[in-house]
């Protein structure tokens, strides 16, 4: 039988794109091998959120002293969270299944190989089922980076080395855990595990953590984590998984430190062999499929969305992706803005970042000025965080007065940061900030404090 369309991978670039395709009319089919709702899902955004919400349930009471509030005997029940972040996982994975039949979408599950041309598109095979269309959408997302340590595969082999897709459903608190990879699933996972007991860990290769956050901010997390008990091991770099320790390298010196268990969250690494891209010649450039502006690859009518393209390895950047794939199939004009993307770490306190940060504009030659706002200008924030240490920083280019960039260290920052994505790819400038009404009392209001800084 013969698709419009054929989509390999069911993640959020893959469900959306096929939901989004068969409401404009192609006859679509999507592709899963493991598990519909990706990565995401699965093992990602939604589980690593489930349990970090227990764990921030667990601190504001454990430490409510200072709100008058106190308790006793609590406890962090692991299993239970577990087990709750299972119905989380069920009941999305669920509603997409549904939602993708409501669409019309055929769901296929096996392990898709794309297997050459065929008369009217591309053949695709699924065990000994051939199915044809005339465009083909690659959404085969990403898998944990395994760099090559000494002791690290067979640390991987006998579980001692976990990495994202079985530390969710560990069974027990480890005693220590050793995180290598200060990023974003290492911060994630270090705040969880900190609450639940663990001593951490963290040994992160550059000079900061955090990736390409505001540096600043950076900073602040790492206090924040310190002052929870988390060791950072900075500019160190992991040389070999021994029997029970990590063994890392900093300023030519070697030091081993003993691990319960050790997470590897080093980055990711797109989904591109082992599935026929080559037998219609799709081009894969340093580890990702190359795509232009609208997502398509080399080869016409095959278009790749989401992590497998290694452009921004998000969730939501996968959504747009997807649906800008989509519009361009069915003749409709669309591109994503890469420029104001929100990223948020969802440690506690949360960070959350779109567009520019200050090293980034200053490598652009933008001329801009920074304002740089304690968090505790905002009335909310003041009541709901005693002692907080949060900072918003709005940058401004001088010419045009627009809003370029925002980064935040707050909670709520999560909630907030769409809009601060809005402004920036709405071109809004100072005076169109001043003039919106922000509710009032809200975290989100030390935005409008900024603007009103800038002279
Ligand atoms: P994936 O979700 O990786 O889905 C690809 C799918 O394709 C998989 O289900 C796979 O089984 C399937 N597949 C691959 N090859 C084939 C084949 N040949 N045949 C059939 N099926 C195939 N992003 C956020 O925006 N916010 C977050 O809070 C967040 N938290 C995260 C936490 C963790 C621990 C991790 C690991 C990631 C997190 N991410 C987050 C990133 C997010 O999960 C990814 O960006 C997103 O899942 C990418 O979607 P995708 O559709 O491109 O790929
Ligand atoms: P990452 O790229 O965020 O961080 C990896 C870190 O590991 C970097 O800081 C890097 O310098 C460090 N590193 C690399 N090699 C190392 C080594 N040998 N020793 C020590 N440190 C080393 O990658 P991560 O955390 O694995 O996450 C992958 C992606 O998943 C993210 O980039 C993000 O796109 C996505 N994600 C998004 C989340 C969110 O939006 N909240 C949450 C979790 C993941």
């Amino acid at each position: 039988m013969t698709y419009d369309l054929i989509v390999i991978g069911g993640g959020p670039a893959g469900y959306l794109g096929a939901e989004r395709a068969a409401q404009a009319g192609l006859k679509t089919m999507v592709i899963e091998k493991q598990y519909i709702g990706g990565v995401c899902l699965n093992v990602g955004c939604i589980p690593s959120k489930t349990l970090l919400y227990s764990a921030k349930l667990y601190d504001g009471v454990k430490y409510g002293d200072k709100y008058g509030v106190s308790a006793s005997g609590l406890e962090l029940n692991h299993a239970a969270i577990v087990d709750r972040k299972n119905k989380v996982v069920k009941a999305l994975t669920g509603g997409v299944r549904t939602q993708l039949k409501k669409a019309g979408v055929t769901i296929v599950e096996g392990m898709a190989q794309i297997d050459g041309r065929a008369s009217d598109g591309y053949a695709v095979r699924v065990g000994n089922d051939v199915y044809t269309a005339t465009r083909l959408l690659i959404a085969t997302g990403s898998v944990p980076a395994v760099p090559p340590i000494k002791g690290l595969d067979a640390g991987l082999k006998s579980g001692f080395v976990v990495t994202s897709n079985e530390i969710f459903d560990l069974t027990a608190i480890p005693s220590s855990l050793v995180v290598i990879g200060g990023g974003v699933i290492g911060l994630e996972m270090a705040s969880y595990f900190n609450s639940a007991g663990s001593k951490i860990t963290v040994v992160e290769l550059l000079d900061r953590i955090g990736g390409n956050i505001d540096s600043e901010i950076a900073g602040l997390l790492q206090e924040e984590y310190s002052q929870k008990g988390v060791e950072f091991r900075l500019s160190s770099k992991v040389v070999e998984i021994a029997d029970r320790s990590v063994i890392c390298e900093s300023n030519g010196e070697r030091v081993a430190i003993e691990a319960d268990k050790v997470l590897l969250s080093v980055g990711r690494k797109p989904v591109v062999d082992g599935f026929g891209l080559e037998t219609i010649g799709v081009e894969v450039e340093k580890g990702h499929i190359k795509v232009d502006e609208q997502g398509r690859t080399n080869v016409p009518r095959v278009y790749a969305a989401g992590d497998v393209n290694g452009r921004s390895m998000l969730a939501h950047t996968a959504y747009r992706e997807a649906e800008v794939c989509v519009n361009h199939m069915t003749g409709r004009k669309d591109k994503v803005a890469y420029d104001s993307i929100p990223l948020v770490i969802y440690t506690n306190p949360e960070v959350a970042a779109a567009g520019e940060t200050e090293e980034s504009a200053r490598a652009k030659g933008i001329d801009f000025d920074t304002v740089n706002l304690s968090m505790r200008f905002s009335g909310r924030y003041l009541a709901e965080n005693q002692g907080g240490r949060g900072i918003c920083k709005v940058l401004v280019e001088k010419s045009s007065r627009r809003i370029i960039g925002v980064h935040m260290i707050a909670n709520y920052a999560s909630e907030i940061i769409y809009g601060a994505g809005m402004m920036i790819d709405r071109a809004m400038t100072v005076e169109d900030i001043r003039r919106t009404v922000f509710p009032h009392p809200t975290v989100s209001e030390i935005i409008r404090e900024c603007v009103w800084e800038i002279s």
